[in-house]
């Protein structure tokens, strides 16, 4: 036992560490470089009902600490994700997280109830957080009862767990999180990206065509693990938590603040090998730590003594 692998609601894992949703895309370019079954699962990127092509060019641009990104859910669409892309990761054993996003309530529920019939998607994540599409003046991730309405909607569909992954652009990240607890959330999965800007020096306009973009990598990591403390201490259900991890010591931090899981997102894209390296380092740092396993580590930072049956295998 290296004192990794976890329980979460519908999955067994290895380890507790996934590549983020969006930073991976179905993981066909990162299974040429390693094998896919070091990972404790895969947060596939987000699945609309119709393909999308998402936002103009340009559409990504690099800050000091991270990157700025407007995508707009580029994505094949459900029924090429069902035949082709789910089909083709069920050669690993590792568990899917389907990224689930729309433009409106019936999308979320018809993406939810299709995708969560297949049978490596373990889970379901709810992309109601995505800064850079506009949904029709339906304000999923900021509105509490928007959320907890949309959450009830799709868990009634699914027929595994459903994580919803919330969005750091609220003023109360605590009200969102018990929303959708209420609304039957298994899971809670933090943060996304936080919105933001850059201008360009030679024609003072932004940079992104759809000027404004998600921030992630680094810079936004302490926003990441201030928000996983407070909610950690006031709902009842697993954080799978991101933002900026790059290395194992980030791993610690997180679960120190409550998360029982994380992802990693930009870190992918400056190391392809950024996920297996995680895994490789983690058991050395227990070790350091003086624990036997890293379920141990969730919420020390405020004290959490009980451990809850999904934190360990
Ligand atoms: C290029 C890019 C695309 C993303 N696409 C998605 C997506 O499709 N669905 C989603 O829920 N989050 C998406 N995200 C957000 C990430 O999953 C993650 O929540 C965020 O980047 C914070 O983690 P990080 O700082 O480790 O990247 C995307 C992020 C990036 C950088």
């Amino acid at each position: 036992m290296n004192g990794l692998s976890i329980e979460l609601p519908g999955m067994q894992l290895k380890n507790p560490i996934m590549p983020a949703s969006g930073c991976f895309g179905f993981g066909r370019e990162f299974s040429q470089l390693y094998d896919l079954n070091q990972l404790g699962a895969i947060m596939i990127k987000a699945v609309t009902t119709e393909p999308r092509f998402g936002n103009p060019t340009p559409r990504v641009a690099e800050t000091d600490a991270g990157m700025l990104n407007a995508i707009g859910l580029q994505n094949p669409g459900l029924q090429k994700v069902m035949n082709e892309e789910l089909p083709w990761l069920d050669q690993f054993d590792v568990p899917i997280i389907a990224n689930v996003a729309g433009s409106m309530m019936e999308d979320y529920v018809n993406v939810a109830r299709e995708v969560s019939t297949s049978p490596n998607v373990k889970a379901l994540e709810l992309n109601i957080s995505c800064p850079n599409v506009k949904t029709g003046g339906i304000a999923f991730g900021t509105d509490p009862s928007i959320a907890k309405e949309l959450t009830k909607k799709v868990k009634e569909v699914s027929s595994v767990p459903v994580y919803v992954k919330l969005s750091p652009n609220v003023a109360n990240i605590v009200e969102m999180a018990k929303a959708v607890e209420d609304g039957g959330a298994d899971g809670l999965t933090m943060i996304n990206t936080l919105i933001g800007m850059r201008m360009d020096l030679k024609t003072a306009k932004p940079i992104l065509a759809n000027k404004t973009g998600g921030l992630s990598g680094p810079a936004i990591k302490p926003v990441a693990i201030r928000m996983i403390y407070e909610v950690s201490q006031h709902v009842n259900v697993p954080i799978i938590g991101m933002g900026g991890i790059q290395s194992a010591e980030d791993v610690i931090e997180f679960f120190y603040a409550g998360a029982s899981a994380v992802a990693v997102g930009t870190a992918n894209f400056v190391d392809p090998f950024a996920c297996p390296g995680i895994i490789e380092e983690l058991p050395g740092l227990l070790q350091d730590i003086g624990v036997d396993h890293i379920s141990e580590l969730t919420g020390r930072s405020w004290g959490k003594v009980d451990q809850k049956t999904y934190h360990r295998a």
